[in-house]
């Protein structure tokens, strides 16, 4: 059996991971959140106090272990989806995603993940990296004004004290160390469908995306 891959690619805050597990329920697919394994392999570097500029530091990647359980990410057995969000991880995170070694080896961990199920994967480098024959590819994009707002909001829900100026600042910093990194930076597949979600509402975003996938599917593509 053949199992159906759908590649969200993005920069942050560009509403990816809402969209992404959306879709994922109304498909009725398993979601991969790539950011947060990324994220994860950050926080367990962090507890671990190496230093993260040392990529060889970074073995132990190959002993760690990565499950997703309805939306949560658990790393050797344990929930992580809280504490990867902690702003130390956000802010060491570029760094650690620049790392070859560290990228491979989650490129292949994402491959696997996806070759027994169909998959709504979010992340950088889906549509033309991880899952290049995906069926569906899809990049979005926001104006960073409003991704900053974006991020505020939700940090504030959350309970999560928060800057709207540094905000802003910090997702150009990571837009910056994403798009211009040496290996596998962000940008969208040359087939990807790009959608500007600045003036859109989360539901519309998973309508158009719901639509274009009926229509292919319906037209026996
Ligand atoms: O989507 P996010 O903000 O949780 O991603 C966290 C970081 O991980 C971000 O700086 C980019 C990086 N990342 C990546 O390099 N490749 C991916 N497939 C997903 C995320």
């Amino acid at each position: 059996m053949k199992y159906i891959q759908i590649a969200v690619d993005g920069p942050a805050g560009a509403g990816k991971s809402t969209i992404a597990k959306l879709l994922a329920k109304e498909l009725n697919y398993t979601y991969i959140d790539t950011g947060a394994m990324y994220r994860a392999i950050t926080l367990k570097a962090i507890e671990k106090k190496i230093d993260i500029n040392i990529e060889t530091e970074f073995d132990f990647i190959y002993k760690t272990n990565f499950k997703f359980k309805k939306d949560s990410l658990f790393m050797d057995g344990i929930n992580v989806s809280q504490r990867v969000r902690n702003n130390d991880v956000s802010n060491n995170v570029s760094k650690v995603s620049s790392y070859l070694s560290v990228r491979e080896k989650l490129v292949s961990i994402q491959q696997l993940m996806a070759k027994n199920e169909n998959v709504v994967m979010d992340g950088r480098d889906i549509g033309y990296k991880v899952l290049p024959n995906a069926n569906f590819k899809f990049f979005l994009t926001a104006s960073i004004d409003e991704r900053a707002e974006r991020r505020h909001k939700d940090n504030l829900e959350r309970d999560i004290k928060s800057d709207i100026k540094l905000l802003r600042t910090e997702i150009a910093r990571r837009d910056y160390l994403d798009t211009t990194r040496l290996h596998s930076p962000l940008k969208p597949a040359d087939d990807a469908i790009i959608i500007d979600t600045s003036h859109l509402t989360i539901d519309e975003v998973v309508s158009l995306i719901t639509l274009r996938i009926r229509e292919v599917e319906n037209s026996g593509i």
